[in-house]
């Protein structure tokens, strides 16, 4: 099929890429001419494991390219898929100027295009604004619902670092339709693919990514919740989860307890999905609680830090990691950003050190070092949190540590093993 993809970020290239390596051909459409660029010379614009091989192989195949040209794009294929940002305004509530600008410019180029369209929202977007907001845009064009175009949603659950894994082999394909022949044409979409699909209404295609992103959020924030208790008591949440997860009805997944959950999706989605909620009349209480301590966490991270070194001002600490998570150089919410912040607000010195994502986040935390390596940021310090499960800090050992004035390690996400030290001193979340 001819499929054209508005927006080149993670699930616009992701996508683009996955679905030309299905058979699809795809051209992927981005307003910024630097990113075009890119894809076309087969550089991805993000960093994703894997993508620029298989991205090398799809541009030399003609499979995929890359336009700024909307208008040509949409007339060259038959689905249209919007995958632009749809970021965080002031009151947690989304911002869909992205997704309003690129549904205009989608529909100049179904103006006078012979044949049937179908246009399917991917971005994360509240209940009701694939029919409230992008539907309008379309009629006000003078295209007809059912004539011109069908509508449709179709959320993605693509993790970054897996995600073009996640995105050829997902748990279930959602596909949210106005109408049946939409859905058929989706569903066509995904002929190739080995995973359940469900056929369901638009609503309930957006709500339901809404509500998968809360309750993995609401899953870690509970075992963090129980991590606070198993500390006070002397119990390791960890063995607490592993003994949970066995219940297949719960399973293991999303329940380490640390410093915290960060990324661009899941802070960002429950604070829209807690607007939502309040928009409609309905208190929100477990969702507002989930956030309540997913930011207590990195400040009591900061606390246990302060109990193993003593009073932090004007000493030297040192945060490994500053990515949300492992394999990303992405620091969007990551918790670094307010464990940093506590520590420069409690008089510490701080240096950072991250195998990727430093340059990233020059931008979130001034007054803060920047260290090349783990030795760098440790050397001289007199404590260290591990923020990020970096595969590089699952391998230190004992000595890597004892280059630091005073060895206190806490370890944020339990990438270490207590038992591996002797002179360090080192405490882990949820023991
Ligand atoms: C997430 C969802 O998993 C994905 O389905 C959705 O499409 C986008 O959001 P991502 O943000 O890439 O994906 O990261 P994920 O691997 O889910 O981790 C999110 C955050 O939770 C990270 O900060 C991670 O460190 C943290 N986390 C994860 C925990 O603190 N504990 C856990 O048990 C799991």
């Amino acid at each position: 099929m001819n499929i054209s993809i508005i927006g080149t970020g993670y699930v616009g290239l992701v996508s683009g890429v996955g679905l030309a390596q299905k058979g699809h051909d795809v051209i992927c459409i981005d307003k910024d001419r630097g990113k075009v660029d890119s894809i076309n010379s087969a550089v991805p614009p993000i960093f994703e494991r894997g993508l620029e091989p298989i991205l090398g192989r799809l541009v030399d195949d003609d499979k995929l390219t890359a336009t700024t040209d909307t208008v040509e794009a949409v007339k060259k294929t038959d689905i249209t898929f919007i995958c632009v940002g749809t970021p965080s305004s002031s009151d947690g509530s989304i911002d869909t100027s992205f997704l309003e600008s690129a549904t205009k410019d989608l529909s100049q180029g179904l103006i006078g295009k012979k044949s049937y369209h179908v246009v399917c929202v991917k971005s994360t977007v509240v209940p009701g604004t694939t029919e409230n907001i992008v539907l309008p845009i379309l009629e006000d064009a003078g295209l007809e619902l059912g004539k011109d175009f069908g509508l449709g949603m179709n959320p993605e659950f693509l993790r970054e670092g897996v995600a073009l894994d996640d995105f050829m082999m997902p748990d279930r394909i959602v596909i949210g339709g106005g109408d049946q022949k939409t859905k058929e044409i989706l569903a066509k979409v995904y002929e190739g693919f080995d995973s359940p699909i469900m056929l369901t209404a638009i609503k309930s295609a957006e709500m339901i990514k809404y509500a998968s992103n809360s309750l993995l959020a609401t899953k870690i924030s509970y075992a963090n919740e129980i991590s606070r208790m198993c500390e006070k008591v002397g119990i390791d949440v960890y063995e607490v989860m592993d003994g949970v997860g066995m219940d297949h009805r719960i399973n293991r997944d999303f329940l380490d307890a640390g410093v915290g959950f960060g990324g661009s999706c899941f802070p960002k989605d429950l604070k829209a999905l807690v607007n939502f909620s309040r928009s409609i009349g309905i208190n929100p209480r477990i969702l507002e609680s989930v956030i309540k301590v997913n930011e207590r966490q990195p400040i009591h991270a900061v606390n246990l830090l302060e109990d193993m070194v003593g009073r932090l001002s004007g000493k030297k600490i040192a945060i490994l990691g500053l990515a949300f998570k492992g394999e990303t150089d992405d620091v969007r919410e990551s918790r670094a950003i307010p464990m940093a912040r506590e520590l420069l607000r409690r008089g510490a010195k701080i240096v950072g050190y991250d195998p990727k994502a430093s340059d990233n986040f020059l931008k979130e935390v001034e007054n803060m070092e920047f260290a090349d390596s783990v030795e760098d940021a440790l050397t001289g310090s007199e404590g260290c949190i591990i923020q990020t499960d970096w595969d590089e800090f699952k391998s230190l050992t004992e000595p890597d540590f004892l280059v630091m004035r005073t060895p206190n390690v806490l370890d944020g996400r339990r990438v270490l093993d207590s038992d591996d030290f002797s002179q360090v001193r080192y405490r882990t979340i949820g023991r």
